[in-house]
């Protein structure tokens, strides 16, 4: 009995402790992401790791990180001057939104 109860809160402290892993880091800043690029930016881009373009030009967002490191779009989405392109809406967001959107575009792209 006592051997089998160790071996429950071993696994449970690795459950708990998962998310202070490197590789996991902040899981719902990428989550977060992910809903305001389908909200904002799906409808012209692809935004996961196999869809396609909707709109003919734009850019596959897994694709961005052979162009440039994700890291530089924090200005341009910060201050709404991601507008080098027609077509694209002109749209700031907040700092806290900026992270969780650079998050998820890290955690799909295909070096
Ligand atoms: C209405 C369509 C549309 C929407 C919505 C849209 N884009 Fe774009 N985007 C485009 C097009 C078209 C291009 C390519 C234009 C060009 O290169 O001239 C582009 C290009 C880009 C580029 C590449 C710019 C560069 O010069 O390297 C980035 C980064 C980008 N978009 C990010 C975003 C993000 C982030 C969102 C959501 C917040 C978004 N886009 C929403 C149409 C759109």
């Amino acid at each position: 009995m006592q051997k089998y109860s160790l071996i429950w809160w071993i696994i449970v402290a690795v459950f708990l402790m998962a998310p202070l892993h490197p590789a996991n880091a902040d899981p719902g800043a990428i989550e977060q992401g992910r809903d305001l690029v389908v909200q904002n930016c799906s409808s012209c881009h692809a935004i996961g790791k196999t869809d396609s373009n909707a709109h003919p030009d734009a850019v596959a967002f897994r694709d961005l990180s052979k162009q440039y490191p994700v890291e530089q779009l924090e200005e341009a989405l910060a201050e709404g001057i991601l507008s080098g392109h027609p077509d694209m809406p002109v749209r700031e967001f907040e700092a806290e939104q900026v992270g969780q959107i650079i998050a998820y575009l890290k955690s799909i792209q295909i070096e």
